[in-house]
């Protein structure tokens, strides 16, 4: 764990066809909150209450993607890339969250599948990258099985419209934040804290996601289309492996992080121990009939976003209303060795290997993508000789030995198909707004200007050759 020398390679070829592509989400970069029909979402209602995003940072304006679609579609087929992840604004298209269809809403994203099919580069769109319309919040969100219909109904709309034209969909984007982050934490819109709500966002979203799964195969009409999920799969190790205790904290949050997800998703189960581990909590009755049916669709791609690791050990007792985890009362987290980025989240290769690894290893049927990977730096630009450049070697450093790392999975026999940088563009990173930049090209937040940051020019070399480059 951690950094070491060993992932300092450069040289490494990965295999023909194996797609790099760069990753974004709707309300971090598009801006135009109350443009062309548009309705409100958490998000924007999140982010105007003070206190709640640093600094004030609100995605009003973001960096402004709705009107430079061309401009920034034209910086991706720059850097060679054969893949755009993106993701609609469910505001964007039904601003009430179900009901009226907003045309603009829906040219609006035709535009941007059909610029990046014209400069060869393919759509990645994920349904879900946390903007719930605000009037289904208003109406329970999350906790509701109502908001998993009404977000089958946003799918088979968009579907309607783009399933000819988009090459994988992607249902929702790591609904671990959804359902901790928003409602047992409320460090994410809306904000909530229950953490009997929290559960039950955890199994709406599993049921949005199955729900959406079978009304997307109906419309969708590009024969070559593959169905998928990103999680946000956490790989945590047990402080002492020898200590029964510590490998059983390590179980629990297995649980709760990532089989929560992926076993109703993929296996069409709920595991046990989660049900016991958090059975003071709720009896889980939410569950209906049939649900696990429903959710337990068959997907080709398994996304996974990896940032950083975490190790756990079995602790006295505490008080977890409020707390990410519901119901993980004894689990203690350790500090993890650095460097650390400047979100505070340590630099750990080996972590995405393991990570892989195990997740092939459970699930070893599906294709799996790397859907996000990336760091955040304190960027400066600087102007050399008339040039505007970023000199970012921690960045460069970062996405060179996490792609080793990568390399290494799929020479372990791990189908790991194509790699997402996260992100393209410096843009708002949530809770802390401006603030934190993990683009591989930056952005002068007061003049939207674009500059390809040096890890974007060596990102631009890896795609190109499909050859690690020097760092
Ligand atoms: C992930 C999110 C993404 C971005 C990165 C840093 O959790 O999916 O939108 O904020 O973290």
């Amino acid at each position: 764990m951690g950094i070491t020398d060993d992932f300092r390679v450069s040289g490494l070829k990965f295999p023909d066809g194996f797609v790099f592509g760069a990753a974004t989400a709707a309300y971090q970069i598009e801006g135009a909150a109350t443009e062309d029909g548009r309705g409100p979402s958490i998000w924007d209602t999140f982010s105007h209450v003070p206190g709640n995003v640093e600094n004030g940072d609100t995605g009003d304006v973001a960096i402004d993607f709705y009107h430079r679609v061309d401009e920034d579609l034209d910086l991706v087929k720059s850097l060679g890339l054969s893949a755009y992840r993106l993701s609609i604004a469910w505001p964007r298209i039904l601003p009430a969250g179900t009901g009226e269809i907003n045309e603009a809403g829906l040219a609006f994203y035709e535009k941007v599948v059909d610029g990046l099919i014209a400069r060869g580069i393919e759509p990645i769109v994920t349904l879900y990258h946390w903007d719930l319309p605000q009037p289904l919040e208003d109406r329970g969100g999350w906790t509701t099985r109502e908001t998993s219909y009404a977000f089958a109904e946003y799918a088979r709309v968009v579907g309607r419209r783009l399933g000819d034209r988009v090459a994988v969909w992607t249902t929702l984007n790591e609904p671990w934040c959804s359902a901790y982050l928003g409602y047992a934490s409320g460090n994410h819109a809306p904000g909530r804290r229950s953490e009997i709500g929290a559960l039950q966002a955890v199994h709406h979203l599993n049921l949005a996601h199955g729900l959406a799964l079978i009304e997307l195969r109906k419309v969708v009409k590009r024969p070559d289309a593959k169905f998928s999920v990103t999680n946000n799969l956490a790989m945590t190790y047990a402080a002492d492996p020898a200590n029964p205790e510590d490998v059983d904290a390590k179980r629990q949050l297995d649980a709760l992080q990532n089989r929560a997800f992926t076993d109703p998703q993929l296996r069409g189960f709920y595991p046990h121990d989660l049900l016991m581990d958090t059975k003071h909590i709720t009896d889980w009755s939410f569950v209906q009939d049939g649900d696990l049916e429903l959710i337990n669709q068959p997907i080709d791609i398994v996304g996974i976003n990896y940032y950083c690791t975490g190790t756990v050990r079995r602790g006295p007792e505490h008080p977890t209303e409020g707390t990410v985890h519901p119901g993980a009362a004894c689990v203690e987290s350790v500090e993890q060795p650095g460097p650390y980025t400047e979100m505070g989240w340590n630099v750990a290769p080996q972590g995405l290997y393991d990570l892989l690894v195990a997740t092939h290893e459970a699930y070893p049927e599906f294709e799996i993508m790397v859907t996000e990977n990336g760091a955040a730096y304190r960027d400066e630009l600087v102007e050399e000789d008339g040039v505007k450049r970023v000199h970012d070697p921690e960045r460069v450093d970062y996405l060179q030995r996490h792609l080793v790392s990568a390399h290494r999975a799929i020479e372990a026999g791990v189908p790991l198909t194509g790699y997402f940088a996260w992100s393209l563009m410096d843009n708002f990173e949530w809770a802390f707004g401006y603030s934190k930049r993990f683009g591989i090209v930056y952005v002068d937040y007061a003049t939207q200007e674009r500059t390809k940051k040096d890890s974007a020019l060596w990102y631009e070399k890896l795609a190109e050759t499909g050859v690690i480059p020097e760092a």
